[in-house]
């Protein structure tokens, strides 16, 4: 299939996702729009804010109840909205991959590493069982594990949080998607180890060229990480913002993100409490 240069890898136009609950509809995501070329696009925000259900919306794991709409959600241009399931499932895996804040909940816990990372592959390509094994311990030693073939035949519970991430990130790269997201994917683990991660992440999005959503609640985290960065409040973009431009920041929720920002030789105490106003979530 030939695609268009100028195409965009990913185009999002006035998506909503609303859930129906006892009290009424509640907007997760309240029209949020953006494209995405093969670059790095962080989104930022406090819990709550409607990062995850922007996520899973592009994947198509908007949980069953409810209602998402959009003007325009489209995987170079292919409405992914209109799509039959069995081709959404396909372009799952194979072309848009999302790995998830805690390995736990995404790793099978009955299936050795080895072998979950082999039924991703299949599920996509047809691989002889040989060179099924021979990628996935391929792409074990790229995520840096250094004795691929002993992690290869162990259950995700006999492996750290560092090391589950890490076979979620080889996981998801398994099949080479064109666009990651990768959702707090290291927030579950200790500083040093998630800088480890983000920096095998780093190297793996630079090496394949892939497009990079980057959602966390640290901006700068995401600051170091992404070209350009998105701050939603309450289900809506409040700001987007080149990286290099974020000390121009105007909107004051934005401006509140940066100054909890720790700087060194500054001392900060008391921390700024950030301030909320009603009219940003209008
Ligand atoms: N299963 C659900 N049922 C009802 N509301 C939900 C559900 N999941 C998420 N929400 C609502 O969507 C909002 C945004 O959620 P989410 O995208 O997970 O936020 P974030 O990832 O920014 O922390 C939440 O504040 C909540 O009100
Ligand atoms: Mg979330």
């Amino acid at each position: 299939m030939s695609v268009a240069t100028d195409q965009p890898l990913l185009a999002v136009d006035d998506l909503r996702v609303t859930f129906p609950t006892r009290t009424g509809e509640v907007e997760a995501v309240r029209g949020v729009s953006f494209t995405l070329g093969r670059e790095r696009l962080g989104i930022v925000g406090e819990s709550g804010s409607g990062k995850s259900q922007t996520g899973r919306a592009i994947m198509g794991l908007t949980p069953s109840q409810a209602r998402i709409t959009a003007k325009t959600l489209a995987f170079r241009g292919r409405n992914l909205l209109e799509m039959p399931a069995s081709e959404r499932r396909h372009l799952r895996g194979k072309q848009v991959a999302m790995i998830l804040q805690d390995p736990k909940y995404s790793l099978n816990p009955v299936m050795t590493i080895g072998r979950q990372i082999i039924e991703t592959l299949k599920t996509h390509e047809k691989v002889s069982n040989a060179e099924a094994k021979a990628r996935t311990l391929a792409m074990l030693e790229a995520v840096q594990i250094r004795d691929p073939e002993r992690v290869f035949s162990l259950y995700p519970h006999e492996v750290s949080g560092g090391m589950g991430q890490r076979v979620m990130i080889a996981m998801m790269l398994i099949c080479g998607p064109e666009l990651l997201i990768a959702d707090e994917p290291t927030s579950a683990l200790d500083v040093t180890v998630q800088l480890e991660v983000l920096a095998i992440l780093d190297k793996l999005v630079a090496e394949r060229g892939m497009g990079l959503i980057f959602i966390s609640h640290d901006l700068r985290l995401v600051s170091s990480f992404c070209n350009r960065v998105l701050v939603m409040y309450a289900g809506r973009v409040v700001e987007e913002l080149a990286t290099a431009d974020l000390s121009q920041a105007q909107h004051p929720y934005t401006r509140g993100l940066l100054n909890c920002l720790p700087t060194i030789g500054s001392d900060r105490h008391p921390l700024p409490v950030l301030d909320r106003k009603p009219e940003w979530a209008l």
